[in-house]
């Protein structure tokens, strides 16, 4: 036996094979022995499958007495998916992070806090959203994205008008997007993106409802560099539009 056999993190690796496309890195320092058999066998049971169709109603996806499906995507460290799962036990997660050490982590705060209500997919969430059934998810938070900020790179940005257009598919009618993000010319870029989507509204009725996070919000790794780093971050709530209402 090899090793890496010994750590597990040849399992690890089959485990996280397979996934989509995305611009990030899928692997940080190496793992250590439990994380990497967190991955290789807590993961398993817990991520969605999606060479196979999506079920009709995805709260079957999830132990009884849930009532809406959300999705974050990109969680990181998990610290908000954590806390909102805990938080909200009817609800049932689904986190999205191609990144192991990321995954890895969370699966780890699963472990030691029996989280029951979080289902995961290690890979791009733009093949998840298009997987996912339409109407299917009441919010999708994006937070501290990748900010891509040479010009040549935009095009890599997670907000485009297709995965606008994909995440109002899948929202179910008055479902929000949220995004948090500490770096000014992604946000206008995501104001200018959503604006001018036929299917969400920005909610903001004053300027303290983009400056102030929500009551109960988690602060992120990220967020929290950004704070250190003398950033702001804004947070802007898109409701989707009634399709009833629209038509
Ligand atoms: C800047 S980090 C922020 C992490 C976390 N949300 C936070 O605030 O600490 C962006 C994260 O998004 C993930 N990511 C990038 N593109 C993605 C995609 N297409 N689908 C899912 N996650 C993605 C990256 O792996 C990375 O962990």
């Amino acid at each position: 036996m090899s090793a890496r056999d010994k750590t597990g993190e040849d399992d690890a690796d089959r485990a996280l094979a397979g996934h989509g496309s995305f611009f990030g890195r899928r692997k940080g320092h190496k793992l250590r022995a439990h994380h990497a058999d967190l991955i290789a066998h807590l993961l398993p049971r817990l991520s969605l499958d999606i060479s196979q169709s999506a079920p009709d109603d995805l709260t079957s996806l999830f132990d009884t007495g849930i009532r809406n499906v959300r999705l974050e995507i990109g969680f990181g460290g998990g610290e908000h998916l954590v806390a909102e799962a805990l938080a909200h036990p009817d609800t049932g997660f689904i986190g999205c992070e191609p990144y192991v050490n990321g995954m890895a982590k969370i699966l780890a705060q699963i472990e030691a806090r029996g989280i029951s209500n979080i289902r995961l997919f290690a890979g791009d969430a733009a093949e998840l959203v298009a997987w996912a059934p339409t109407h299917a998810l009441s919010r999708i938070d994006l937070i501290h994205p990748d900010p891509w900020p040479k010009r040549r790179h935009w095009k890599r940005r997670f907000v485009q008008d297709a995965t606008v257009e994909a995440m109002a598919r899948v929202l179910r009618d008055n479902g929000e997007f949220r995004f948090v993000c500490d770096i000014d010319d992604y946000s206008a870029w995501t104001l200018a993106h959503l604006t001018r989507s036929p299917d969400f509204k920005w909610t903001a009725e004053r300027a303290d409802d983009w400056r102030n996070p929500w009551p109960g919000y988690t602060m992120t790794r990220y967020g929290a560099k950004a704070t250190r780093e003398g950033r702001k971050a804004i947070y802007l709530t898109f409701r989707r539009f009634s399709a009833t209402l629209a038509a």
